[in-house]
């Protein structure tokens, strides 16, 4: 039997970048003989295995064919006679399907190293098509290597648009959707991901509301300045991105991404919230009605929440606005009150809950409305 490293960890290498997980790929043998070797199955019905030492993963050599719509429905064919040109073969991109053997040859069949030189994200073959999850994985390298100068060549851009007029994307589970789009929010250009989907027409299945450009740009300034920011969560993310919807809009889809709840939640208030710090500010900032608006949006009871949503709207609603000064203000007011002061003052359970709550909504209404305490 044979081994050879593939997959991302060559890829990497080539671009000189450090290399996290080193997959592998063994030609020529038989789950018997893994197992013989001290090796141990990892999953029940695939042919990957630990090793016993470094714990990487090997798979043996595979095809797979398809069988129904969207993730679902692929079987495996592993076998000693698979070659390691067939298990290349069944890749997404040429720059993920190369090997290395252990004396250090590349092995290369789709010109991958010609395409990181190019800086191409290219198909390996037609196969491409049989997972339309690949259109993500294809936008969310983009999104990673960007900085590089990586885009998506014409002709892979071309199939996934087929792929996209065939219907292939409405039948993703939304679990996958949202790994994909939880990964690419943290890359290095998270705009580019959320581009590549747009141009290949997957963003007008996934998010609709996204694809009109208008709406596309506010959406991209408004990730591209939360991205800037330091340490920021996914949350913060996926609630400036859906900044400029309408908030039952942007309601209903992190519902169909399966989101979970804190991106949901502060999504929700994020768009809740801009439509109302735009009137305020229109009319003049009123701190009695904003006032009115945390403590019906019950930010009080989480402050990181309340600076989170302060982050997003900084972002979301660009150049002055009073209101939103007054919001810092009071997020930085509300921060200030901790539940370990109060619980050294003898206050316990219930008790602790409702003094937390009266001591941050007493220092925001002194922070934001100092004249009426
Ligand atoms: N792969 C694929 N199609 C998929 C998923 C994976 O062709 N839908 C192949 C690619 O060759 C990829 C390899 O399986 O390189 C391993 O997949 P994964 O670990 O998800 O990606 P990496 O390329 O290792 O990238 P990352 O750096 O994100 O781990």
């Amino acid at each position: 039997m044979q081994a050879y490293l593939v997959g991302g960890a060559v890829r990497d290498e080539l671009l000189g970048l450090e290399v996290k997980d080193r997959d592998w790929v063994v030609v020529g043998a038989t789950p018997k003989e893994m197992l013989a070797n001290g090796f141990k199955q990892v999953g029940a019905d695939f042919p990957v295995f630990l090793h016993p030492r470094t714990r990487e993963e090997y798979a043996l050599a595979r095809t797979e064919r398809k069988q129904g719509r969207g993730y679902h429905g692929f079987t495996v064919y592993s076998a000693p006679d698979v070659t390691l040109e067939q298990d290349l073969k069944r890749r997404d991109l040429t720059i993920n399907a190369m090997a290395k053997a252990e004396n250090g040859d590349l092995v290369d069949p789709f010109e991958g190293r010609r395409d990181i030189e190019d800086r191409k994200l290219r198909h390996v073959s037609e196969a491409f098509a049989e997972d339309p999850l690949r259109i993500l994985r294809t936008a969310r390298f983009a999104a990673r290597f960007h900085p590089l100068g990586f885009s998506v060549c014409d002709q892979t851009m071309a199939l996934m648009k087929r792929m996209v007029d065939s219907g292939e994307v409405d039948h993703l589970v939304p679990e996958r959707v949202w790994q994909e789009f939880q990964r690419a929010l943290h890359e290095q250009a998270p705009e580019a991901f959320f581009e590549v989907l747009r141009d290949c027409g997957a963003l007008e299945v996934l998010i609709p509301e996204l694809a009109s450009e208008k709406v596309f740009q506010l959406a991209m300034a408004a990730l591209g300045c939360v991205h800037r920011r330091l340490h920021a969560e996914t949350e913060e993310r996926f609630a400036a991105l859906l900044s400029p919807l309408d908030a039952p809009v942007a309601k209903d889809r992190g519902k169909a991404l399966k989101a979970p709840n804190d991106c949901q939640n502060l999504a929700r208030l994020v768009t809740a919230f801009t439509p109302q710090i735009r009137d305020i500010d229109a009319q003049s900032p009123e701190a009695e009605t904003l006032l009115d608006l945390l403590d019906q949006a019950d930010v009080w009871r989480r402050p990181e929440r309340f600076s989170q949503l302060t982050k997003v709207l900084e972002c979301a609603l660009p150049g002055d606005s009073l209101t939103l000064d007054l919001l810092r203000t009071a997020s930085e007011a509300a921060t200030g009150v901790e539940p370990r002061t109060l619980l050294a003052q003898g206050y316990k359970g219930k008790k602790l809950g409702s003094a937390i709550r009266t001591e941050r909504l007493k220092r925001i209404g002194d922070a934001v409305a100092p004249t009426n305490h």
